[in-house]
């Protein structure tokens, strides 16, 4: 079975981003995928630096490595910071940046949502997060991609992917990860 690796580009809690990759991974497994989160914190990550690298890396740093490789997929949610997805995102992605690195990402299925509460849906977040991991990482991110918009809204009526639109492309996108 497909083993599908949940990433909220959150830290905070509680996170609607986090909030909805549970709903996610709720869906999944009723579609009849296994969907489970990272165990390391992004947060625990110390900050990227050439000499950290030259150290041998932090057990934090090998651990994101060892869950993102072991993972066929990988899906994340991620909320909008000041126009794009948030440093602690970027903070990961940056220690798979060397060669020996960037296989970890190279040709693996990827698939972005983003949420936010206002009617925007961190669109840009999910953009600027699909180019880089598209972009220097050649990971394969799949379409179709979520946005997702007034969270509390669609809370209030049962849940994000009660609503039709963002159930079928959920589901889509499931269904592109798993093809
Ligand atoms: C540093 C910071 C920058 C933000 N920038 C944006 C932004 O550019 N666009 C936007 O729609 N919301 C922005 N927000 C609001 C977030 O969308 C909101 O805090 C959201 O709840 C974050 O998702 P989370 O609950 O999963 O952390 C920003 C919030 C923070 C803390």
């Amino acid at each position: 079975m497909t083993r599908i690796l949940l990433i909220s580009g959150s830290v905070s809690d509680p996170s609607i981003n986090t909030e909805t990759l549970t709903q996610f991974a709720a869906l999944a497994e009723e579609a009849g995928y296994e969907a489970g989160f990272l165990r390391t914190r992004l947060i625990d990550m110390p900050f990227y630096s050439l000499q950290g690298e030259g150290q041998g890396g932090h057990p934090t740093v090998d651990s994101f490595r060892q869950e993102v490789s072991a993972a066929d997929a990988v899906v994340f949610a991620t909320p909008q910071h000041n126009g794009r997805f948030p440093a602690v995102l970027q903070n990961a992605l940056d220690w798979s940046t060397r060669l020996e690195h960037r296989s970890l990402w190279a040709g693996k299925r990827v698939g972005v949502i983003s949420v936010s509460p206002g009617p925007r849906k961190a669109a840009l977040a999910n953009e600027t997060l699909r180019a880089s991991l598209a972009g220097p990482f050649k990971a394969d991110v799949v379409e179709p991609h979520v946005e997702i918009g007034k969270f509390e809204e669609l809370q209030a009526a049962g849940g994000v992917f009660a609503d039709p639109q963002l159930r079928a492309d959920a589901l889509a996108m499931l269904e592109a990860l798993t093809r």
